[in-house]
């Protein structure tokens, strides 16, 4: 068994571990990254691409934006369609802020680039990745790299580790609470070398169901539909889907799509998740460790970034000041713009979705919501200020 130390172990090296090893290095923290996977099997996995200003802050914090801002899409707004109407949120007039159209996996990548200049010591494919004694001061994490068996002795262990890693899992029943809603829709997607057929997102609720127009760049096009969960991605050719698309976007929109090879295909299920706490002891939890959101409103990312805000911030300030009062405080503070971000998503979730339950009473009640909308700056304010994200 080969044993190090260091003061902060984290599991998973998708956005939030790394994000969390720049920043606590920055600061001169020593921590070390376990990844389960491979450089190459993390890059493919496709992510959703509209970035709020926490996540945009905290890459400029670090000096890793460089590429984000040179391929990076600021946008001043998006669109719900309703049928025939496209109502735009000027999010820019709205709150005086964008947001940012740049791949996810984009981020991850930028990340990943940078680790070996900054010193972040990332062991990838590492194998049965184990946490003990979390409920102390001492905590370890064992894992397998190869045939040789290894041990981080550490101060916390923070799980970034994504829904299915054994972080979570490592909090005791007694303590842990699950919040959860699965929704009856999966969403379709498909990623195409076509330009955008319009200069914004569009989301639109329409009655054969719900389609997504988004881009990766002005020559990288991005399209969801939402679809039963029975349905297989065979079930779906590129015309059909390209079809189906057209006719939920409306003839505007559809009037501008140009088609093309799919370069990847599948199908996600919905669910809105939180767990609670987000702490124990010597265990922290980020992102999709600890919390789900539907897509609709594009949090996933943007969550993870405000977990690790927070989380880096209390453990700086544990190792560099001996304030133990934020690590105390991470999990209260976090969950309390979880939450919120779960609320706005699940509510534009059921604002642009047919739900299979639903009678005329709830499509009517979609239709007066919309049309509220569309008449009200008010109702327009608050769906800006919770889309570029709310204050960290
Ligand atoms: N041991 C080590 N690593 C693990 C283990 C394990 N047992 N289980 C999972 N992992 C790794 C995964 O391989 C993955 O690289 O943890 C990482 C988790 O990354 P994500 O699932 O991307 O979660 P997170 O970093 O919280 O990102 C949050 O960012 O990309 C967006 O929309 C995405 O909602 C997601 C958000
Ligand atoms: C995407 O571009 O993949 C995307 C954009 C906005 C969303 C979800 C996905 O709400």
């Amino acid at each position: 068994m080969k044993k190090t130390q260091t003061q902060v172990c984290i599991i998973g090296a998708g956005p939030a571990g790394l994000l969390l090893g720049h920043l606590l290095r920055a600061e001169g923290v020593d921590c070390v990254v376990l990844e389960r996977r491979s450089p190459d099997y993390v890059l493919s996995r496709i992510r959703a691409g509209v970035l709020e200003n926490i996540t945009v802050s905290l890459l400029e914090r670090l000096g890793l934006d460089s590429r984000m801002k040179a391929e990076g899409l600021p946008h001043d707004g998006f669109n719900l369609a309703d049928g025939e109407r496209l109502i735009r949120i000027d999010i820019a007039e709205l709150t005086g802020q964008q947001v940012v159209v740049y791949g996810q996996t984009e981020v991850t990548r930028d990340l990943m680039d940078a680790r070996e200049e900054r010193g972040l010591e990332v062991v990838y494919e590492a194998e049965d990745v184990t946490l003990h004694e979390v409920d102390g001061d001492a905590p370890r994490v064992t894992y397998s790299l190869g045939d040789e068996e290894h041990q981080v002795d550490c101060r916390f262990v923070v799980g970034c580790d994504g829904f299915h890693g054994p972080s979570r899992k490592s909090v005791p029943a007694s303590v842990g609470k699950e919040y959860l809603r699965e929704y009856p829709f999966g969403w379709l997607g498909i990623l195409a070398d076509v330009p955008p057929c319009n200069h914004e997102l569009i989301y639109a609720n329409h009655e054969r169901g719900f389609a997504l127009a988004s881009m990766r760049s002005e020559t990288r096009s991005r399209y969801y539909i939402d679809v039963p969960l029975t349905d297989k991605v065979e079930e779906w050719p590129d015309d059909r889907l390209w079809d189906e698309l057209a006719i939920r976007l409306g003839p505007e929109a559809a009037a501008n799509i140009t088609r093309g090879p799919a370069l990847e295909k599948s199908i996600a299920p919905l669910r809105s998740y939180v767990f609670a706490p987000m702490r124990h002891r010597s265990l922290l939890l980020c992102g999709d460790a600890a919390h789900i959101v539907p897509p609709t409103g594009a949090k996933g990312l943007n969550l993870a970034a405000s977990d690790v805000h927070y989380a880096a911030d209390a453990l700086v300030r544990f190792f560099k000041a001996a304030d133990n009062d934020a690590i105390g405080g991470y999990s209260d503070k976090a969950l309390a713009r979880v939450w919120k971000s779960e609320r706005f998503s699940w509510s534009l979730t059921k604002l642009m979705h047919r739900f299979p339950e639903d009678g005329p009473f709830e499509r009517a009640m979609q239709v007066a919501e919309l049309d509220y909308i569309a008449n009200s700056r008010a109702a327009q304010t608050s769906i800006a200020e919770n889309y570029v994200g709310l204050p960290v």
